[in-house]
């Protein structure tokens, strides 16, 4: 196979990225897209030159394309990556990979049946200083880790208030779903730790409920539909054990009185990591019998540009998806069982 054809569908805001990743790959054709919205469509189709466009999907899988970016809302992931596998697609699957581990492992089922690829959307895997991280880690630098603090705090980010992201039925939940499964991958594909085992966990809804008393700056998928719905959570605070040998505190926020800051802190025996802060990766550790922390150099990438080139890679037999379906369906267990120990106001064990 000389070069992968591809398809997009959901040609939203993560679909034009997609879109540009591809036109940046060698080894990629883009050579269809869908979009529901034919206004939306036709502007994508116009801006990227592209004569095969579709509004349904099944139309673009019936294409001759080897594979397709999922990238429609987080309620249609099942339907469509089903549906694609089935057609004997490859798929580039946007986080979260479905709306419950129970739609994950129904995807990971069509899969293994049309022995396709899937990879997840976790693209800040791709980002120069995680890879820089793993390495960390696979070299000993940190020791034995021990515990991880996940931080993603905005303090008025709710996205399209009364739209898809803050209605349950299509989202699958609030920020827990929509960044901290960023957050969570993130953290277990540094560490190493695919075992979380019990997570006592709490939710709050505090500030986009209201719909109309919201107060903010700026709004990313806006604008606010007031007549909508706000039925997810804006705050999510917890704690997860891995078994004996390691633990985690998360707070993942879309809305708070509280200073915006993000990062996850890895804290081993010997060396502890601090990542996704927007600034250097630093390692803190000892040196010559003192502390010191180490801001390595490293060139930034263009993590969708990795992501793309590694599916396109792995669609061709060329190496691994960059994040597997079974990593994927971890983190959706771990976020389910996030929910359940909220509504169940105790520890739950996944
Ligand atoms: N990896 C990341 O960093 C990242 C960033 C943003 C969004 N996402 C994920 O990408 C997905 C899409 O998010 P978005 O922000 O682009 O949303 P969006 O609402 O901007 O785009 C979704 C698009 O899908 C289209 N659509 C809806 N139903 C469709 C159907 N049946 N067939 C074809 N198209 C259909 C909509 O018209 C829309 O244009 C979500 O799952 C989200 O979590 C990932």
């Amino acid at each position: 196979m000389s070069t992968v054809k591809v398809g997009i569908i959901g040609m939203g805001s993560i679909g034009a990225v997609h879109a540009d990743a591809y036109r940046a790959c060698p080894q990629a054709e883009l050579a269809a897209i869908c979009d529901v919205s034919s206004a939306r469509l036709d502007s994508e189709a116009r801006r990227l030159n592209i004569s095969r466009r579709f509004t349904d999907y099944r139309e673009l899988l019936r294409t001759g394309v080897d594979a397709v970016s999922v990238c429609v809302g987080n309620v249609l992931h099942r339907e469509v990556a089903v549906a694609a596998l089935k057609a004997g697609k490859h798929i580039l699957l946007e986080k979260p990979m479905a709306m419950n581990a129970r739609e994950a492992a129904a995807i990971i089922a069509a899969g293994h049946r049309a022995r396709k690829i899937i990879q997840v959307g976790m693209v800040n895997r791709q980002r120069a200083e995680i890879q820089l991280a793993r390495e960390y880690v696979a070299t000993g630098l940190l020791g034995q880790i021990y515990h991880i603090h996940a931080m993603l705090i905005r303090r008025r980010g709710i996205p399209g208030l009364g739209g898809w992201f803050t209605t349950k039925s299509m989202s699958g939940g609030g920020p827990l779903i929509d960044l901290g499964v960023h957050w969570f991958d993130a953290a277990m594909h540094v560490s190493g730790l695919w075992k979380p085992t019990r997570v006592s966990a709490m939710n709050y809804a505090k500030f986009g409920a209201p719909l109309k008393g919201y107060k903010y700056v700026d709004m990313w998928a806006g604008p606010p539909k007031f007549n909508g719905v706000f039925d997810v959570e804006d705050y999510s605070t917890g704690f997860v054990r891995f078994g004996r040998q390691a633990t985690m505190d998360f707070n993942i926020c879309w809305a708070a009185n509280a200073e915006e800051r993000g990062f996850i802190e890895i804290l081993g025996d010997k060396g502890g990591l601090r990542m996704l802060e927007g600034k250097p990766l630093t390692l803190l550790t000892e040196h010559q019998g003192r502390l010191a922390n180490i801001t390595p150099q490293y060139k930034d990438v263009n993590p969708f540009q990795v992501q793309a080139a590694k599916f396109i890679a792995a669609s061709r037999g060329l190496g691994k998806p960059a994040a597997t379906a079974g990593e994927g369906l971890t983190v959706m267990k771990l976020l389910d069982a996030v929910y359940r120990s909220s509504r169940l106001g105790k520890e739950v064990e996944l």
